[in-house]
């Protein structure tokens, strides 16, 4: 008989947000009545913005006439949406980079899971805690761990806890590391990285010849002058980061697909024999292989997000999310909860009332507030006794999200 990944067997039961789904299903089935407000899965409920419409809609009209017909295109994206994002999203940072350093993909999730083909299974690799599932299940798959300990700690993999006591921010691990996951604007803590500490993490980086898998999917949420966007704004970054981008909650794309990459030329892994290769060579090489590159006019619209009417458009939903996250952490306050996050972050992370436990805290507000958030240790053991509210939902849901927080746990 064909034998199956036993690494699959070691996984809890599901992944984070279809558990979630399937509790919230069988409360609404059971409290038909009930008015559900969603706050959980980080995902977008605002439409995209119309200048991003019309350009897919011409990306879709170039495709219905023989002239204009497109095929494949690029496994690594086209070259003038390459460029549009070198020149309008990293160049105002002071960061250039080659169009040959750029892959455009359908989503951050894939690429942050995709990374690890390239890299050998004997790497040591860290990661936060609580943290972003996909960084640690897809370790775990693909056999770079043991079997979870009884707390959910994977063996083989190192763990950088991240709670109130840190400020979130993890220190240097002890022992050696070869690959490093990184978060910043965090999910799910909503914390950020300042200058000083990202230049900590790259000097360790390349002091311990680590490389520093950068998740910068949340950067267009930062309001804050001076936290970097981008890992490469650190001196010595492109010698030891890949960085991961996403137009999915930058710009409404969470059902659209479109994300990317950059692996600089300059970055480099060493082989069996201490070769020193760059990685580019083999990521380029893995996404030709592997992936046929994201339909044209997904490539069209989101190039669309960086036109002058598209990007103000774009802040526009993102100012409103960020006016959400600023009522739920007044209301949040308000009745008294502590809460971190939802200023450079879509995500607001609280401390569960009365030390609850997160996923019990989870079935209470559902219950008696008709409220779904995300437990705090779905993230992470860490993140025990914590909770995440996502800032993406409708005004009225959220205002009135706060008013049954404030009826429950207010003074
Ligand atoms: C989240 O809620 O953490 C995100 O929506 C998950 C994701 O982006 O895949």
């Amino acid at each position: 008989m064909a034998r199956l990944n036993d690494n699959y067997l070691k996984l809890k039961a599901g992944y984070l947000f279809p558990e979630i789904g399937r509790r919230v299903k069988a409360f609404a089935e059971a409290n038909p009545e009930a008015k559900l407000i969603r706050l959980g899965i980080g995902d977008v409920t605002r439409p995209l913005a119309p200048v991003v419409v019309k350009a897919f809609h011409a990306g879709i009209d170039e495709l219905a006439q023989t002239k204009t017909f497109h095929g494949y295109g690029p496994e690594q994206g086209y070259d003038w949406l390459i460029k549009t994002i070198i020149e309008k999203s990293y160049q105002p940072l002071g960061v250039d980079l080659k169009l040959s350093e750029v892959f455009i993909s359908d989503g951050s999730k894939c690429d942050t899971a995709n990374i690890l083909d390239i890299f050998d299974l004997g790497n040591r690799v860290a990661i936060c805690d609580p943290v972003y599932p996909v960084y640690n299940d897809t370790n775990v798959m693909i056999g770079r761990s043991g079997e979870a300990d009884e707390k959910g700690y994977y063996q083989g993999l190192v763990y950088m806890p991240c709670t109130a006591e840190n400020q979130f921010s993890p220190a240097f691990p002890t022992e050696k590391i070869d690959l490093i996951y990184l978060c910043y604007p965090n999910n799910p803590t909503g914390a950020v990285a300042s200058r000083a500490q990202l230049q900590g993490w790259v000097d360790y980086a390349r002091a311990n010849e680590a490389i520093i898998l950068f998740d910068a999917a949340y950067e267009a949420f930062i309001t804050e002058a001076d936290i970097p966007h981008s890992i490469y704004e650190i001196p010595g970054a492109k010698d030891c980061a890949v960085e991961f981008r996403s137009f999915s909650k930058t710009a409404g794309f969470t059902g659209v697909r479109c994300g990317l990459t950059v692996v600089p030329e300059t970055l480099m892994a060493a082989t069996a024999s201490g070769e020193k290769i760059a990685l580019n060579r083999l990521w380029n090489r893995r996404q030709c292989t592997k992936f046929n590159g994201v339909s044209y006019p997904v490539q069209r619209a989101a190039a669309a997000v960086y036109s002058e009417e598209g990007w103000g458009q774009v802040k526009e939903t993102i100012d409103f999310y960020m006016e959400n996250a600023r009522l739920i952490r007044q209301g949040l306050g308000d009745a008294g909860i502590t809460c971190f996050g939802g200023v450079n972050a879509p995500y607001i992370w609280l401390k569960t009332p009365g030390g609850m436990a997160s996923w019990e805290f989870f079935d209470k507000l559902l219950s008696e507030c008709h409220v779904v958030g995300t437990p705090g240790s779905g993230f992470g053991p860490s993140g025990e006794g914590y909770f995440r509210l996502s800032a993406f939902g409708e005004r009225d849901n959220v205002i009135e999200a706060i008013k049954r927080f404030r009826a429950q746990w207010g003074q």
